[in-house]
């Protein structure tokens, strides 16, 4: 019988290259995303390559606290899970909310993927040895390290909010490999490089995403962004697919598998204790474990 495996926004762009190669391995895969019709499209592409059990398509919105829970409760029922790769991820060009009054970046790339994987644990235990694995950027660098509250002070500017709550992610990442260290479950960080998919050609060709002072050197900006995202994206989803199937990796836990598909140190920051205790604390505020749901994070 064919392992399970999951991978969010797995319809298009690295998500779907990340599924077509853990389909190839054999794994029975199920990608989410919000359009149906791109899941259909997604599926066809993925039986051409799959080698195991059929994949499936499951529609969730990740940018709503309750459709994740919904999903978490569909993908329990399934049974056992080997592999989760959390690879949503989206960066805004104006400031935006979501249905639950959180500013989006922050719940796309944070509190979505920190959601679904508490409610997921029991059946990652299940599956074990399993491998969690979540998708980050090298746009932590750029990112405000401060973690008192969702918004940091001053203005939004998408690239940086970006690159702080996947830094706020990384955080929560490292400290949840510690957390389940010895249970079955391993847990890694892939940093896919830079690829030409919807959000890089759409958000990034903004001058608004940066701060004012770095607006002024827009087109040297805008030229590093583009060649430093013109690579495919499945040269992208490589990191992910070596984080999550790779026998290289089995007993090891909490590494960041960087672009040239090997462990790389970790982005400064992420490793702080203090941004640690502030990303758990605003994660249980957000978006709380509900009883029996899954462990409540230490
Ligand atoms: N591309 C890069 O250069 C780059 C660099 C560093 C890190 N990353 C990270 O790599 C990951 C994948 O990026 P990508 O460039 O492949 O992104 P992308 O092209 O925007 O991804 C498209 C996929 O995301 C899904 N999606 C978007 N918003 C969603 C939501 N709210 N709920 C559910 N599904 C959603 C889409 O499904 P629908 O069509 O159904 O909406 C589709 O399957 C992200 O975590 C990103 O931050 C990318």
């Amino acid at each position: 019988m064919s392992q399970r495996a999951v991978v969010t926004a797995g319809t298009g762009g690295i998500g779907l290259e990340t599924a077509k190669g853990l389909a190839e391995r054999g794994f029975a895969v199920t990608v989410v995303g919000r359009n149906a019709e791109r899941g259909a499209i997604a599926i066809e592409r993925i039986t051409a390559v799959a080698t195991g059990a059929a994949p499936h398509f499951v529609a969730a919105d990740l940018a709503s606290l309750d459709q994740v829970r919904a999903l978490a409760a569909h993908l329990a029922a399934e049974g056992p899970l080997s592999v989760l790769v959390n690879n949503v991820g989206a960066m805004f060009a104006q400031r935006q909310q979501t249905v639950d009054g959180i500013e989006a970046s922050f719940a796309v790339n944070h509190l979505s993927p920190y959601l679904l994987t508490e409610l997921l644990l029991d059946q990652l235990r299940a599956g074990g040895p399993s491998r969690i694995v979540n998708v980050t950027s090298a746009a932590i660098k750029a990112a405000k390290r401060t973690f008192d509250a969702v918004e940091p002070p001053g203005g939004y500017y998408g690239f940086h909010w970006y690159g702080r709550a996947k830094l706020a992610n990384l955080a929560y990442i490292l400290h949840l490999a510690e957390r389940l260290r010895g249970t079955g479950i391993t847990v890694f960080a892939a940093d896919p490089g830079g690829a030409a998919t919807d959000m890089t050609n759409g958000t990034m060709t903004s001058p608004k995403i940066v701060s004012p002072a770095l607006r002024l050197l827009w087109p040297l900006l805008r030229r590093a962004f583009e060649r430093s995202t013109d690579g495919t994206a499945s040269d992208a989803a490589r990191p992910s697919i070596f984080a999550a199937t790779d026998a290289s990796l089995d007993g090891q836990t909490g590494l960041l598998i960087g672009p040239e598909i090997r462990p790389v140190p970790a982005f400064r920051g992420a490793t702080d204790p203090q941004a640690i205790e502030n990303v758990l604390r605003l994660s249980r505020q957000l978006a709380p474990l509900r009883d029996g749901s899954g462990i409540q994070p230490r």
